[in-house]
């Protein structure tokens, strides 16, 4: 049982709710505790499909690192819970399955990184985004620095990080920050049907895809082209590719097993 956090599993979609909405669901040392935690149980699930985050109540998704602990954060502790949130993000970045965030609020600080951690992101038109840390005199450190120039642009990025202002939903779907907004009534809904969607798909073929365009993002074009035909080739080998040809040419709907 965790104190921060909510997973529930229907069927083989998951869905986590970060849950401090009182402090409106901001990253503790605790909650950064039981995150790891929750990582060690479904890196084995291999029924799992798809991964759901979103906030608890209505106000945020992740207002960012819990200020009251920045307190006491000198240099040593501050790469010490950097390098850690960090791990714990690219944990989610590389999970066997897709994460897509379910942005209902505030996604700030520490907040944006774990939604841009995420595979996907859909949100509220309540939603704002931002990256704060500037304003606090310190600078994003759970990886924000990194994948917000490769997601929307180093211009845009930098604007965002050194501002420190918000943007809301319809200027982050503008910029590719957000792949489609939601009235914040209809998001749960249309996230886990964007769950059903991908969970349908053969789900090696899923996850083989995920690797190569995450690796999109890092390194040489040609280690990630080498990777791409290596992945390609072995979803050739598997039991879903044989089902997903033998489906189409024989005008059915494919049965797939992940195998
Ligand atoms: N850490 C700790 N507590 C936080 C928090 C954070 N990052 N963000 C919000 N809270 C707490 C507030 O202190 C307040 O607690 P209280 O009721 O005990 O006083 C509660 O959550 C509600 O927040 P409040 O500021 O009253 O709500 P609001 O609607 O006026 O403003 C925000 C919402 C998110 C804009 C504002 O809380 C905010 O700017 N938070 C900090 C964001 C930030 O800088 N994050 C990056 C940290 S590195």
């Amino acid at each position: 049982m965790y104190k921060t956090l909510m997973y529930e599993k229907k069927e083989n979609i998951g869905l986590l709710t970060i849950n401090r909405p009182e402090k409106m669901n901001a990253i503790s040392q605790e909650l950064t505790a039981e995150l790891s935690l929750f990582l060690d149980e479904i890196e084995n699930d291999d029924e799992l499909r798809v991964i759901v985050i979103t906030g608890a109540g209505d106000k945020a998704f992740v207002a960012g690192a819990d200020i009251n602990e920045l307190v006491d954060r000198d240099a040593r502790l501050g790469r010490r819970v950097s390098r850690e949130r960090q791990e714990i993000f690219s944990r989610i970045e590389n999970l066997h399955v897709p994460v897509i965030a379910a942005v209902n609020g505030y996604a700030l600080g520490g907040g944006l990184e774990l939604a841009l951690a995420c595979s996907i992101r859909i949100c509220s038109e309540k939603a704002q985004f931002g990256a704060p840390e500037v304003k606090l005199g310190i600078i994003p450190g759970d990886g924000g620095t990194q994948r917000l120039p490769r997601l929307v642009g180093q211009g845009r990025a930098m604007e965002m990080i050194i501002t420190g202002d918000f943007i809301d939903a319809q200027e982050a779907y503008r910029i590719g920050l957000v792949n489609k907004v939601f009235p914040p009534e209809k998001l749960k809904e249309e996230a886990m049907e964007l769950a059903k969607k991908i969970a349908s798909r053969p789900p090696l073929a899923v996850r083989y895809a995920k690797e190569a365009v995450n690796r999109s993002q890092e390194g040489d074009s040609a280690s990630g082209f080498a990777l791409e035909s290596y992945l390609h080739a072995l979803s050739c080998t598997t039991e879903d590719k044989k089902e997903g040809v033998s489906a189409f040419l024989e005008k059915r709907k494919g049965k797939f097993k992940g195998k």
